[in-house]
């Protein structure tokens, strides 16, 4: 591993003496992050409002305590943790880091092996692994920039970079809120790049930088028929059942061959140029892995033709997340329910306008409604796809301060998940976002037993260090 200095405070420090400090206080690192873990920030569920809120002043007394200015910004949903700490010296980049300090919810609460919000740490054969929700998406990865910036504070005295942090409370419901913040703190945010450590890496060896992002059209759809649930003896066979017509309105949504029948839905895509298809092939993809991640045998979903790879991070996507509706306690009830609902998200790529997608989604689902039915639709979110430049220098300063925690060097990658802030931050603040995470494909997001390896959680606060390291070394060039 190469080993370059910084100048700092007149003092020759090496970003070895950053990454003993993290050796030596590993463990407390391990401790504040279930610490945080406990508070179950689930953002989407009104009943968390304040746990929210509990999570953020959290963040905002760690941010204190390492001597940064912060403050908690309320906005019309859960608020933003903002954070500055200037470096000594202002030929310093600054860097902006983006974390979302919320959780999904826990549920199904009984197919966890421990409470989600109570963490434990499981011994494994990857060195250990700890459980609870939130623990990888993103409470963990967020602690990984925190921890290098404790980690170069205590072993120089300062941080060779001038740090913004942006931590956010509603990613995983929509980030609604946050357009209207970067609005009202553009100024504030100013910065050379953004930081952003909310996906994986390539495999437990090799870090990985994304750099494409899918974007999201979220739409709840509730189907109305008659005025209440009827006997299904009486009404049934002459009044249409809700259910059924969501269902048959659901099935149409896909073709055969996997694509997608809502019209219009492929305005704009266009298939990965060859080079970057070589590049993904190239990469060596662990299909048994990933099918293993997912406990199951077969990866049938999506169109036909296309590899595993090509359908996550380069083709657009419509699923059903829930569907809501009749009777569904114990024993047999026997109506036409009044209503049903289905949960309905499209995961879109470049060149696909969101506003659109939803527009025709909406019109799709009402040419489906028999004579005397009605839909009501909640959006849920309209968010574009992302791309990243994959040559700017400053990819090129994090692929050199990732070398100082992997061996392995670091992969360029695609990702089939979406963050919402990242195109914003592009639109709002013309800031390009370099996307660096740490999670596994197996460590189950959004699924029970969540869980982030003590192995990523130690590379995470090495990598962060050393692109610290690396981006300071930027400003003497
Ligand atoms: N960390 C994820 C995004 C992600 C997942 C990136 C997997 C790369 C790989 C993020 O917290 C997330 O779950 N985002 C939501 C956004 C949505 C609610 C708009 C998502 O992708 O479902
Ligand atoms: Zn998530």
């Amino acid at each position: 591993m190469n080993r370059y200095r910084v100048c700092m405070n007149s003092n020759q420090q090496t970003v070895g003496d950053v990454m003993k400090s993290i050796e030596d206080h590993f463990d407390e690192a391990v401790a504040r992050l279930q610490a945080i873990l406990r508070i179950p920030s689930i953002s989407t569920d009104p009943t968390h409002f304040a746990d929210v809120r509990a999570a953020a002043d959290w963040f905002d007394r760690e941010f204190r305590s390492l001597g940064f200015e912060c403050e908690v910004v309320d906005t019309p949903g859960h608020p933003v943790v903002f954070a500055e700490r200037k470096a000594p010296s202002a030929n310093a980049p600054t860097i902006l880091y983006y974390g979302h300090y919320d959780v999904q919810p826990a549920d199904p609460l009984d197919q966890w092996n421990s409470p989600p919000f109570e963490p434990v740490i499981v011994d494994d054969e990857n060195g250990g692994r700890i459980v609870a929700r939130g623990a990888v998406d993103d409470k963990g990865q967020v602690m990984t920039f925190i921890e290098a910036f404790r980690a170069w504070i205590d072993a120089t005295g300062d941080i060779p970079v001038s740090i913004k942090v942006m931590l956010e409370g509603e990613e995983e419901s929509g980030s609604e809120s946050l357009e209207g913040f970067l609005d009202a703190f553009a100024d504030r945010l100013a910065a050379d790049v953004c930081v952003v450590s909310d996906t994986g890496m390539w495999n437990g060896e090799t870090p990985a930088i994304t750099t494409m992002l899918r974007g999201m059209v979220y739409l709840e759809a509730e189907i109305r028929g008659p005025g209440h649930d009827l006997h299904s003896g009486m009404y049934g066979g002459a009044i249409a059942n809700p259910i059924n017509v969501l269902a048959r309105i659901i099935a149409s949504m896909h073709q055969d061959d996997g694509t997608i029948a809502v019209p219009d839905f492929y305005d704009g895509v266009e298939d990965p140029l060859p080079h970057i298809l070589d590049q993904w092939r190239d990469l060596g993809f662990d299909e048994a892995g990933f099918l293993a991640s997912a406990e199951i045998s077969a990866a049938t979903g999506g169109e036909t033709g296309r590899t595993i790879l090509e359908r996550t991070w380069s083709r657009p996507t419509l699923d059903v997340n829930g569907i809501l509706g009749g009777y569904t306690g114990a024993g047999a009830k026997t109506i036409i329910p009044a209503t049903c609902s289905a949960k309905i998200s499209c995961r879109l790529v470049p060149g696909q306008d969101p506003t659109k997608i939803e527009a025709s989604l909406r019109a799709f689902i009402e040419a489906g409604l028999p004579k005397g039915f009605s839909v009501a639709f909640i959006s849920h979110g309209v968010h574009p796809a992302v791309v990243v430049p994959a040559d700017s220098p400053w990819l090129a300063a994090a692929t050199a301060g990732l070398a100082e925690a992997y061996d392995a060097p670091a992969a360029v990658i695609g990702s089939g998940g979406s963050i919402p802030a990242v195109g914003d931050i592009q639109s709002k603040l013309g800031i390009d976002a370099l996307l660096v995470g740490f999670g596994l494909d197996e460590d189950r997001v959004h699924s029970p037993n969540e869980k982030f390896d003590l192995r990523c959680l130690r590379g995470g606060i090495k990598s962060h260090a050393g692109m610290i390291g690396a981006f300071a070394a930027r400003s003497a060039d």
